[in-house]
């Protein structure tokens, strides 16, 4: 069973699709995190040709060991950083083999991502596009950052997901949109554990 989660920035969808991959207990793969390593990697790097080699180059040479320093990974600038390297066509096509083959594992597996439903998995079993409106993701990040003990500056995180939001719906290669058999959950309104349900939900109604 592929479970392929999508949603904007801070929607919610890694801690749902980390939530349905130990419900269905299947193996998990945040999609986000692949960009951010690489986006880390170039990070300093003004852009330009040369950011754009070395993002390129850093893409080849990715694996699981680079995907380890999840503070540095998570932090709100390595967003933004990673949603630069990510409109490269060729960053993009070399994280997609390590993608596709996590997707195809013999019990098969949940992604969370952006273009899952579209190009990684068109086939998965189940679709979930996850939505919420940018104020309360902006409060949801807030929180995670400050339970990491980071401060917090709200105004300039909004701007920052603003941004990406932004740089995520321009971006020509990634098909960052709902795909059409896809169900769409949004969770303003719900906590964590509602969400999960809602979701566990549209998955057993859908196997
Ligand atoms: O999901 P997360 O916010 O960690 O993703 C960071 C950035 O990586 C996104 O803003 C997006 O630009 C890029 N990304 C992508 N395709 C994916 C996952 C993430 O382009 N499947």
């Amino acid at each position: 069973m592929i479970i392929a989660v999508d949603g904007p920035a801070a929607s919610g969808k890694g801690t749902l699709a980390s939530g349905l991959a130990r419900h269905y207990r299947l193996p998990y793969l945040d999609t986000g995190l692949l960009y951010r390593a690489v986006g880390l990697a170039v990070a300093g790097q003004t852009e330009g040709p040369g950011f754009e080699a070395a993002a390129i180059a850093a893409a080849k040479a990715l694996d699981a060991a680079h995907l380890t320093d999840i503070e540095a990974l998570t932090a709100a600038d390595t967003g933004v950083l990673a949603s630069k390297v990510a409109v490269i066509a060729e960053v993009r096509k070399a994280l997609f083999d390590f993608q596709r083959s996590f997707a195809l594992q013999p019990d098969g597996a949940v992604l969370d991502g952006r273009d899952i439903g579209t190009t990684i998995a068109p086939d998965a079993d189940v679709k979930l596009f996850i939505q919420a409106d940018s104020k309360a993701r902006m409060e949801r990040r807030a929180r995670q950052l400050e339970a990491r003990g980071q401060e917090v500056d709200r105004y300039a995180l909004y701007h920052q997901i603003e941004e990406r939001d932004a740089r995520d719906m321009q971006n020509p290669y990634g098909g960052f949109y709902k795909a059409d058999d896809a169900h769409l959950l949004d969770t303003t309104l719900l906590d964590i554990e509602a969400a999960l349900r809602a979701a566990i939900a549209i998955v057993d109604g859908t196997m």
